[in-house]
């Protein structure tokens, strides 16, 4: 997979050479890109910024930066396999999420265009989603100096997709919001040697041997962690997804199934 990345900020980005990410870029899965945009200015100023039209706070980047350095990076692109995705981070984007990063990691090039300031002038955008497909992309409900620190997630995201990037092929499988057997569950808690830590016992079932009742506990620890920090997983879970045991489950967890076999929180539970 290639990947560029335009930034005024190129240094933001050396984490890129570090641990997972990094490794796949030496051992060349990834061949990463990082150009910082000032190289397409041509002001004594290096400007990429001015004050937006019809005034407000804040500044805008300027569109001939963008628009030259995109040209520059993207001269090779053709039609169909190698059309670059472009990934523009902004908070007012859609949000990321697990299924996002798969998708990514399916295309052969992303070119990601982190902004300052107040964003990019809209015209950068729709210029390029002419040619290219944009996606732009929220990393969550909060806003941040620039796009740089949500460029390192979301490479980091897809990079650990990539055959071959991660040591062992089966360690996303299990991955929170991972699609498949534990489907829009979280992950429960895990546990290393030794078995017996500050007083602290791993739990019995995990030294047994025993893989059906290694898989209900994590199964159930997954549930418990579910309902306590995302209910809202739990309330969009499929119903077909879910055996007689998790029913009983969340039964006892105060949750309550619907008509329809989906679960929702009993009213008791919502006050608490
Ligand atoms: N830029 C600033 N805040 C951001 C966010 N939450 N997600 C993506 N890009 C951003």
């Amino acid at each position: 997979m290639r990947i560029d990345v335009i930034t005024i900020f190129p240094e933001y980005l050396e984490p890129l050479n570090v641990s997972l990410v990094g490794k796949a870029r030496a051992r060349g899965q990834l061949d990463v890109r990082v150009h910082n945009l000032r190289d397409w200015t041509h002001d004594r100023h290096n400007t990429v910024d001015d004050s937006p039209f019809g005034g407000g706070p804040g500044m805008v980047m300027k569109p001939e930066p963008w628009g030259e350095a995109l040209d520059a990076v993207t001269a090779e692109a053709e039609e169909g396999e190698r059309r670059p995705v472009l990934v523009v981070p902004t908070p007012s984007g859609l949000p990321f999420t697990q299924e996002l990063a798969v998708e990514l990691s399916e295309r052969p090039w992303l070119v990601f265009t982190p902004a300052r300031y107040e964003g990019i002038d809209r015209r950068v955008i729709e210029e390029y989603g002419d040619r290219f497909d944009v996606r732009e992309v929220s990393i969550g409900d909060y806003v941040l100096a620039g796009g740089e620190a949500p460029v390192l997630v979301i490479v980091e995201a897809v990079a650990r997709l990539l055959p071959g990037v991660l040591g062992n092929a089966e360690s996303h499988r299990d991955d929170s919001f991972a699609p498949g057997a534990m489907a829009d569950l979280l992950e429960g808690p895990v546990y290393t040697k030794p078995p017996v830590w500050r007083e602290r016992e791993v739990p019995e079932v995990l030294l047994s041997g025993h893989h059906g009742k290694v898989a209900r506990f994590r199964r159930d620890e997954a549930f418990r962690r579910t309902t306590a920090n995302r209910p809202d997983l739990i309330e969009r879970c499929d119903p077909a997804a879910l055996d007689k045991a998790d029913r009983a489950l969340l039964a006892e967890l105060g949750w309550e199934e619907l008509p329809d076999g989906r679960f929702g929180r009993s009213a008791s539970a919502v006050e608490e």
